[in-house]
């Protein structure tokens, strides 16, 4: 597994900015009937054996907490190899290692960038023997055809560059292989290759490609001819303005760019080594020698390799972009972390959009062996710091905790556990759930969002009006709760953690005698710590009147909304919310357009005009957290907490005359899970199959069934 190579690296890249090139040519004594890299870099790498690329994993080696690990892939290689001469290229950029996505406070104490591979190649013939081909001092390495490339800021690539002036590598003996890893996570790869809808010329006179969908990936073109030094100059976005004109200001600093140099004759290309967050592209510049056309070009889709496990399906139009938004913004935010933007400059592991987006996630896609990856991270975090904060991984040289945020180290595991029911990742993770809860029980939090982005906030403000201490108090309570259970589950002693959820508890009620926002409401419902929980619903729905049945809650309230409404009587507000097609609501963005979800409620409001630039994504997931509600309440589909993995299930529908039909389905470990409801003849119709012996629970009465397909 590496542990005895040797790092190689290229000098001359160490200010960062470059994308070196390290090649190794070799002799094969004749075709090996089997031929394996295993690689890993210091950055993100792409190989090839003579002009062919390895593998299809985009931007290995994946970002993960790199002080402590770090993957290494492993590529069958058998069909690239030749008898005689071959080349081996690998290229790497900064990527995650060392680029713009990390804070420049950490940069700086990391000082240069260490631009570096490490790899063997082993042949095998057919007589048994083997040749090993290792990183060593027979390297070399140069420019290029990668100018320059960044997860931020795009590539720039020339193609008429196809070898440089090569130098030797530097062997650095000192460099530690301590922290190599085999590959745990999902790879990355290439899914849908969208086409162009339309090109648009615009009330400007640019020139843009709508793609039709907002989407996680890059641009390909294929180019029938072209003369060298020509290039093709592209640039990103999500929306149009009011105007219909290109608008990508909510990027930030993130430069994006997408520079090609072309060369002589037909040609084509995709970038290497960053990824884009789109679905316009303006052409900036094109070769002049050949008609533009927009056959030239595809959008391809870039995430990790989830497989669909659940399905969601109304007979309202718009209901249905809404999943399809929710599907979507899952996939774009699914590049090896769970991050919260694909576009701007972020795109990080925020651990708070993270928890309350889990549970859908994990009926969306089978996200167990991606979550697995994360959860490694966290407890290497843990490890560091005693806790985790913001982000996983950590880009900054700080570890900030913040309630709602950091209680992802309880709540990421425990839904993991709950969706898949692998007994064993949670014993894996018990360790470094409880050390996290016994920091923050000797600590505290560092930081507050508050109900990030809630609508009742004072303006120029993003907290939203919820008392940061309540939001505290009330996922201390919750904390101690997941912990009880998780130690129960294991068969182990949690009644540490139930004695002190039984007092945080308490102290909850003592200190919050009344709740003052929608999402004050929520908390004290979802999580069980109301005293008079028909009081705080009455009040609840209360709020949502004032607001003639709107929401007011963000990041923190959003999620458990409808939960709060429809466990204490209240099914039909919180559909209501969920159809709501007015400002501010989940509809509102699908009536204007959205194919992904806004971080906003208000990206773009009721005039057309986009509310910020600064904070302003069309690709959050978060607010995609109502999915959860559509599985498990409105479709009823349940997992009893004795029945991890859907190794028992409960489907208790909750049907809505406004909707003439819904329909959920997860195919679980134990098989598929589905729930349909329908309206006919003045009766509501259920089609139920359970893989399981299953509880289902229609208007009020109990069934116990054995696994099978049941209609009421
Ligand atoms: C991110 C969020 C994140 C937040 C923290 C933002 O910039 O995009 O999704 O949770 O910061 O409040």
């Amino acid at each position: 597994m590496l542990k005895d190579k040797h790092w190689i690296k290229a000098d001359f890249a160490a200010c960062g900015g470059l994308c070196p090139l390290f090649r190794k040519e070799f002799e094969a004594a004749e075709k090996p009937v089997k031929a394996t890299l295993e690689i890993t870099a210091k950055g993100v790498y792409y190989a090839e054996i003579d002009s062919k690329r390895v593998g299809d994993f985009i931007l290995a080696p994946g970002w993960t907490t790199y002080e402590k690990r770090l993957q290494v892939q492993v590529y069958d290689v058998t069909g690239l190899i030749k008898a005689g001469k071959n080349t081996l290229d690998v290229t790497i950029s900064e990527g995650w290692y060392h680029g713009n996505i990390i804070n420049p406070h950490k940069k700086a104490a990391q000082n240069d960038w260490d631009a570096a591979i490490i790899a063997c190649l082993t042949l095998t013939y057919a007589d048994g023997k083997t040749q090993e081909i290792d990183t060593d001092e027979s390297w070399f390495c140069g420019k290029g055809a990668v100018q320059y490339a960044d997860i931020y800021n795009g590539e720039i690539y020339d193609a008429r560059v196809c070898g440089g002036e090569f130098v030797p590598v530097t062997v650095d003996l000192q460099a530690s292989t301590e922290t190599l890893i085999p590959q745990e996570g999902e790879k990355i790869v290439e899914h849908e290759v969208l086409a162009p809808i339309e090109l648009i010329v615009t009330p400007k006179g640019e020139k843009v490609l709508d793609f039709g969908q907002n989407l996680t990936g890059y641009p390909a073109f294929c180019l029938p001819d072209a003369k060298a030094g020509e290039k093709i100059s592209l640039s990103f976005a999500e929306i149009l303005d009011k105007d219909g004109d290109f608008y990508n200001e909510n990027y930030r600093d993130a430069k994006c760019q997408y520079l090609y140099t072309c060369r002589d004759g037909a040609q084509s290309y995709k970038p290497h080594l960053t990824f884009y967050g789109f679905r316009y592209i303006r052409i900036d510049e094109f070769p002049s020698s050949i008609p533009f056309s927009p056959d030239y070009f595809t959008a391809i889709a870039v995430y990790s390799d989830i497989r669909k496990t659940g399905e969601l399906i109304s007979s309202d139009k718009e209901l249905n972009q809404l999943f399809s938004n929710i599907f979507w913004g899952q996939k774009c935010n699914f590049l090896d972390v769970p991050t919260d933007c694909p576009q701007r400059n972020e795109r990080l592991g925020w651990t708070g959009d993270a928890q309350v987006f889990v549970k859908t996630a994990t009926y969306n896609y089978d996200t167990e062996r991606f979550y697995r990856k994360w959860m490694s991270d966290i407890a290497a975090e843990v490890g560091i710091a005693g806790k985790i904060g913001m982000i996983v991984p950590n880009n900054s040289p700080d570890t900030i905790s913040a309630e709602a945020w950091s209680d992802a180290a309880v709540i990421v595991p425990w839904q993991v556990y709950l969706s898949y029911g692998d007994k064993a990742l949670l014993e894996r993770q018990l360790d470094s759930m409880t050390t996290y809860v016994e920091t923050v029980i000797r600590e505290g939090y560092n930081h507050h969002f508050g109900d990030w982005l809630g609508l009742d906030a004072p303006a120029g403000s993003y907290t939203g009006s919820t008392r940061p201490e309540l939001i505290a108090q009330a996922y201390l309570a919750y904390d101690f709760e997941l912990l009880a259970k998780a130690h129960e589950a294991l068969g182990r002693d949690g009644s540490r953690y139930r004695v002190l959820h039984e007092e945080a508890k308490n102290k909850f009620r003592t200190d919050f005698t009344d709740y003052r926002t929608q999402t004050e409401h929520v908390l004290a419902l979802h999580f069980g710590l109301a005293e008079d929980a028909a009081k705080a619903a009455a009040g609840l729905v209360q709020l949502i009147h004032e607001n003639n049945d709107h929401l007011t809650t963000g990041f923190v309230g959003t999620p458990y909304l409808l939960h709060a409404l429809s466990d204490n009587g209240y099914t039909e507000l919180a559909y209501t919310l969920l159809l709501q097609k007015s400002y501010p609501s989940w509809l509102f963005s699908v009536r204007l357009g959205a194919t992904t979800m806004w971080e906003h409620w208000d990206g773009i409001n009721e005039k057309g005009e986009v509310w910020s630039k600064d904070m302003n994504s069309f690709n959050h997931y978060a607010y995609g957290a109502v999915g959860d509600w559509v599985y498990g309440k409105a479709c009823g589909i349940q997992i009893p907490e004795d029945g991890a993995g859907f190794a028992k299930v409960r489907v208790a529908p909750l049907p809505d005359k406004r909707i003439d039909s819904l329909q959920a389905s997860i195919d679980t470990r134990h098989g598929k899970v589905s729930s349909k409801w329908y309206h006919k003849d003045g009766k509501t119709r259920y089609e139920i199959t359970v893989p399981v012996c299953a509880e289902i629970v229609i208007d009020g009465k109990t069934h116990k069934v054995e696994a099978g397909t049941y209609l009421f």
